[in-house]
């Protein structure tokens, strides 16, 4: 069956940021800290989900969604990142699993989408290479909980831009700009993906994913210069978070003059290589890139134009989901598993949302164009449900197919839930 679902994050929608027992994530810490977030907004209610799940359950069984892909908060069920468990916090995911199954829609939960437990940042986050076992513990704890219900799992989201906004550039938690020292947090990322590939599977799992945050790369000219420094750019954006996965190796560095990446173990790569019942991709729009500027990377994004942009400035671009998904086929061949758009969306205002309609019934079109030019993909997810807390831009980005007032948490559905759910009805 082909899943058609919504996709959020816990930290995005949930709220309740200290009850029933959920520990402190950096999420937490971060947005209290001034300047941070646009206009000092915080996750703090959110959309009030943690209570308003019936609600939005009813929301996404009533457009006709066949799945729905949500986030747990770490914290919520560990609030230290390891050791004692905090019932509360499984118990709302339990209700959650069976309020989705009851109504036919299959949970297909993310493990981690950057809500780190600050107990484990304080100790290095993800640059400290023991965080990759602690997940792996808090999988088997999830998994042990929930594997009788849910069958797709997704171990991490989007770990390269957890990396470069959270470790790299210091615009997400936990606010660190290391720049290229960043690197050790790619690949305990992906260890930890790995380890927790083994604890799910343990614990019964069927399906197990990644969802990576992937962009076709554009050379701005056909000069060697651009196209050198398209091919590092695809390295550290596509590559280094797919190539472990599926050719076992790490891609070459010297482009940004690293001869060896120093903090990988003797198989290390054995545990990362995994296999995987399916590559999630999350898609908003190509990255068009030149040659280097002064900044000391080896390349410079040059910016797209003479596309429309979403509120948020992101250039429209459908046909690029198609090419990024026939350009991982032809890189990766057999090794790649079957493909699922855990995230595609676009940010607008308003209700009456006519180019979010036009924005997904071009973007299904491509993926359909993509399948058609055999590339095996097997769900689409729409980001998102409701509109949320857009990290850095606060409640700013409105991704919601369904409109949410943060003052009264009325949730109003726009013109784009109403297309989806006429655009479900006739997928039989
Ligand atoms: C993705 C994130 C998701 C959301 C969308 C707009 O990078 O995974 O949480 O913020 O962008």
């Amino acid at each position: 069956m082909f899943l058609w679902g919504t996709a959020t994050a816990s930290y995005q929608i949930e709220g309740a940021a200290h009850e029933d027992g959920k520990g402190q994530s950096i999420w937490d810490t971060f947005s209290h800290e001034p300047g941070r977030i646009r206009d000092g907004h915080t996750g703090d209610v959110a959309c009030d989900h943690y209570h308003r799940w019936p609600e939005d359950v009813a929301l996404m069984a009533e457009a006709g969604l066949n799945a729905y892909r949500f986030s747990i908060s770490w914290p919520r069920v560990q609030p230290t990142g390891r050791g004692a468990v905090n019932p509360a916090g499984l118990d709302f995911y339990d209700r959650l699993v069976d309020a989705l199954c009851e109504k036919g829609i299959a949970p297909t939960p993310t493990l981690f989408h950057w809500d780190l437990p600050q107990a484990l940042e304080d100790e290095g986050g993800w640059l400290n290479r023991d965080i990759s076992a602690h997940f792996a513990d808090y999988a088997a704890i999830v998994a042990d909980r929930l594997s009788d219900r849910v069958t797709t799992w997704t171990t991490l989201n989007e770990p390269f831009i957890h990396m470069v906004f959270g470790y790299g550039l210091g615009i997400h938690a936990p606010g660190k700009a290391l720049f290229l020292d960043a690197l050790p947090a790619a690949h305990h990322q992906l260890l930890a993906h790995g380890l927790a590939v083994q604890a799910l599977r343990d614990g019964g799992a069927e399906r197990v994913l990644i969802a990576n945050n992937c962009t076709p790369v554009w050379p701005a000219s056909d000069s060697a210069e651009d196209l050198a420094a398209a091919e590092a750019y695809d390295t550290l954006h596509n590559r280094l978070f797919n190539d472990p996965l599926f050719l076992g190796a790490y891609p070459d560095f010297s482009a940004y003059g690293i001869a060896e990446l120093d903090f990988v173990r003797t198989g290390d790569l054995e545990t990362i290589a995994q296999p995987l019942d399916g590559l999630g991709i999350n898609y908003y729009n190509p990255t068009r890139i030149a040659g280097p500027g002064s900044d000391g990377l080896p390349f410079t994004d040059a910016g797209i134009t003479g596309h429309p942009t979403t509120a948020f400035g992101w250039p429209v671009v459908p046909d690029g989901l198609r090419e990024l998904l026939v350009t991982f086929k032809a890189r990766y061949g057999t090794a790649l598993p079957p493909v699922y758009v855990t995230e595609n969306g676009c940010s607008y205002e308003g209700v009456d949302d006519q180019e979010r309609i036009d924005f997904l019934d071009g973007h299904i079109a491509a993926m359909r164009q993509a399948q058609a030019e055999g590339v095996d993909v097997r769900g689409y997810f729409v980001w998102s449900l409701l509109d949320n807390f857009e990290w850095a831009e606060g409640y700013h980005q409105r991704f919601g197919l369904v409109h949410v007032d943060f003052d009264t948490q009325v949730r109003t559905p726009k013109a784009s839930y109403h297309w989806l759910r006429e655009f479900l009805a006739k997928q039989g």
